[in-house]
């Protein structure tokens, strides 16, 4: 699977980030412009979604996204990173932790979890997935989803030039139907992880905005509490897309954890 990445930076520890759904790896312009001074970033767009093909199932699991994620570093002949997923990308940062440890040096769960869905969730999913496939665009969804995904304040500037919710709707219609079609399927039937967090051993940062509907901050304490070591950082005015909402909080809380990390490399 040929994924289209961004790299940046030439010196440092390397930082992978994996986007949420129905997004790509544009969604971490920020983090990309700031931390590549120090780390080498990369940003791949998920299979099926950005500028990254489909493979043309009906359903892209997460352990396929962390697989690929596996074989891009195996491309570029990089051996460990940390990876940051936000929201479906911390989906597959647990699959990566699971399927390849040797890899990872820290996990940052950004707006995420590790539940899998309920069975009213998936069912919606399902049915979404379909719509997408018969309408043969995402378009509705950037309408359908803005609500939990950005806090009142980034809706209320939505339509000034290139605002978050211009560069959010940008995303999501421009999406690729077929592929944005088979993830969602895939977060459907993906595993829970609550069982697995008491036996997590790397560093570990849980980043959530504080205004965050679908990753509360209470939900995000408690998953914070139930893995060893692990910290969190909950960042103000800001809800699920808090890496666009406040980039310079987000930094800040991803080099102040990174930078305490001893890298192998
Ligand atoms: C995301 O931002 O990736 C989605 O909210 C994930 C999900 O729908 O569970």
């Amino acid at each position: 699977m040929k994924l289209n990445y961004e790299k940046s930076g030439s010196q440092g520890p390397v930082f992978l980030l994996g986007h949420g759904f129905p997004f790509d790896h544009t969604m971490w312009n920020a983090q990309i412009a700031d931390l590549s001074k120090d780390f080498i970033v990369i940003a791949p767009d998920f299979r099926g979604m950005g500028k990254s093909s489909p493979s043309g199932s009906a359903v892209t699991s997460m352990e396929e996204l962390a697989d690929d994620l596996a074989e891009l570093l195996d491309d570029i002949q990089i051996k460990k990173c940390s990876y940051c997923g936000l929201s479906m990308g911390g989906y597959v940062g647990w699959e990566f932790w699971l399927r390849h440890p040797q890899r990872l040096e820290s996990f940052i769960l950004c707006d995420s979890n590790a539940k899998c869905d309920t069975p009213d969730a998936a069912q919606n999913r399902l049915k979404t997935a379909d719509r997408i496939e018969a309408e043969n665009s995402c378009a509705f969804m950037a309408e359908i989803m803005k609500k939990n995904l950005m806090t009142n304040q980034t809706l209320a500037s939505a339509e000034s030039t290139d605002s978050v919710f211009s560069r959010y709707r940008k995303m999501v219609t421009e999406n690729n139907p077929s592929g944005v079609a088979s993830v969602a399927r895939g977060m459907a039937q993906r595993k829970n992880f609550t069982n697995l967090l008491q036996t997590v051993q790397i560093p570990m940062l849980v980043l959530a905005g504080e205004l965050d509907l679908l990753s509360p901050p209470e939900a995000m304490k408690e998953l914070t509490d139930a893995i060893p070591n692990a910290q969190l950082a909950l960042i103000p005015n800001a809800a699920h897309l808090a890496p666009m909402e406040q980039p310079e909080s987000v930094n800040q809380a991803i080099r102040q954890f990174l930078n305490s990390i001893p890298s192998e490399q």
